[in-house]
């Protein structure tokens, strides 16, 4: 946090540090090589495992996707955030897809992310940590490895770094080259995004032009009145003289789930300025609520290498898991390093957050917490989608805040599945999107996203929360 707060609150940086060496060690000696020896859940069966050796060999020669310099920011940043020094807003799909890494549908997103951090620095006053789940999101854990449809059975469909959607044996075969894939997509996606947020597009003064809804829309209008504001604020600094090149440029980084073992240890390198390991496929690294398991091979390899780390908690988590995990993730109490990212369900989270948060905070280690309202409260519509219900998602967000609020403890961020695009995924929300309407632009291939305009609304609502919980 060396340099001065950008447009949304973060700090203009990333690109500032050059790209320090990174060396990655042959396959199997290196010191973050001992996952290998840990169970390792939700892995694909690559039936051909030659190619699986030489798709990795070939991936530990290709450059750093994100730099250690960059990971480090990102690490004091977020334990400002465990302060209630500033606010994190995680987001993007459930399963990023390389059919729609276009340009337009990154921009979308991007742009929603961005209208949402304003939202939320506005509303109350604290920089906004921006963070995609974005540029690396390729993958998925599944309840089950296999799917049968009308009597035929195929591997699951584990995320496009695995296989693909359609349902032909020849398409659900898991293939190694798709590692390969995923390092070029992410590549090309992180290259766009550096680009949008350091390229002008991000510029605070163009805040109007980021609104594309009609003003009908009360996020729209909310949006556009807010955008206005800020407007206003900026030409009056600009007119009494202000420097304003802070507002030029955002830092947006990226994250992804770490659940393919054999891709992430092969983008581990060792960083030649602290001759520490860092995960170079994204800044910021989560491990699922499948894979959490304190002796698996995710927090195996996780615990080893110097990116902060997630770890998503659901409901049946006990106060001896979480500790556990602290200890084993972050036995130094580092700030910045370790975050808990909770999804117990809009009904469980107020029986189920306060013991946690209560134990979190005897231990005194710090912790940046984070609500993920999406994954707990996922349905099936009567006929037949995978939803959500956005006032379900809300009603979590607010145990959320009241949990932290009763315990004393800070509610340093939200997580959340969204798209920039006018999809009609979750139902509800202003737009008061019914369960027949979800058949209008249902494009997830597997969970459910807040749309353009759903997004926008939840800002508003945790903007308020946020300036209750900081005021
Ligand atoms: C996800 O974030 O898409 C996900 C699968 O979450 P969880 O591990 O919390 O179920
Ligand atoms: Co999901």
């Amino acid at each position: 946090m060396s340099s001065g707060r950008d447009a949304n609150g973060g700090h203009a940086g990333p690109l500032r540090h050059g790209p320090e060496q990174l060396v990655s060690p042959t396959a199997g000696t290196a010191p973050w090589d001992t996952w290998r020896r840990h169970e390792a859940l939700q892995q694909p069966t690559y039936p051909d495992v030659d190619a699986l050796g030489r798709v990795t060999s070939q991936l530990r020669g290709q450059p750093p996707l994100v730099f250690a310099g960059e990971v480090d920011d990102l690490r004091q940043w977020l334990g400002a955030a465990s302060r209630g020094d500033a606010f994190v807003l995680t987001g993007g799909d459930c399963a990023e897809t390389f059919a729609e890494s276009t340009a337009d549908h990154l921009r979308l997103k991007i742009q929603t992310l961005l209208q949402m951090s304003v939202v939320l620095t506005y509303g109350a006053s604290l920089p906004v940590v921006k963070i995609g789940r974005i540029a690396g999101q390729y993958a998925k854990p599944r309840s089950s490895d296999m799917e049968t449809r009308d009597g035929v059975t195929l591997p699951s469909y584990r995320g496009d770094a695995v296989n693909s959607f359609e349902f032909t044996p020849q398409a659900r075969a898991p293939k190694p080259e798709r590692l390969m894939e995923t390092y070029h997509h992410a590549a090309s996606t992180l290259n766009l995004i550096r680009a949008f947020t350091k390229g002008g597009y991000a510029d605070l003064r163009l805040v109007h032009h980021w609104n594309r809804g009609f003003t009908s829309n009360p996020a729209y209008a909310r949006y556009e009145s807010l955008a206005e504001e800020i407007h206003r604020a900026v030409k009056f600094m600009e007119a009494a003289g202000a420097d304003f090149d802070s507002l030029r440029e955002v830092d947006l980084y990226s994250s992804h789930e770490a659940l393919l073992l054999e891709y992430e240890s092969a983008m581990t390198r060792i960083d030649s300025r602290t001759g520490l390991p860092y995960d170079t496929s994204g800044h910021f690294l989560w491990v699922g609520e499948r894979t959490r398991d304190i002796d698996g091979a995710h927090i195996e390899l996780l615990a080893r290498v110097r990116n902060p780390i997630g770890v998503k908690l659901g409901p049946t988590t006990s106060v001896e898991q979480m500790l556990a995990l602290m200890e084993r993730l972050n036995p130094d109490g580092e700030e910045g390093r370790l975050t808990f990212i909770t999804r117990m369900g809009a009904d469980k989270i107020g029986d189920a957050l306060p013991p946690l948060l209560a134990a979190a905070k005897a231990d005194g280690r710090p912790v940046t917490w984070m609500t993920d309202p999406m994954h707990g409260n996922t349905i099936t519509s009567s006929n037949g989608y995978k939803t959500r219900r956005f006032e379900t998602i809300m009603d979590e967000v607010k145990g959320f805040f009241e949990a932290h609020d009763d315990v004393g403890t800070v509610p340093g961020g939200i997580h959340v599945e969204l798209t920039g695009d006018d999809v009609t995924e979750v139902i509800g929300g202003s737009e008061k999107l019914d369960e027949d309407g979800l058949r209008h632009r249902y494009e997830t291939l597997v969970d459910p996203r807040l749309n353009h305009q759903q997004s926008l609304e939840m800002a508003f609502q945790v903007a308020q929360y946020l300036s209750r919980s900081h005021g």
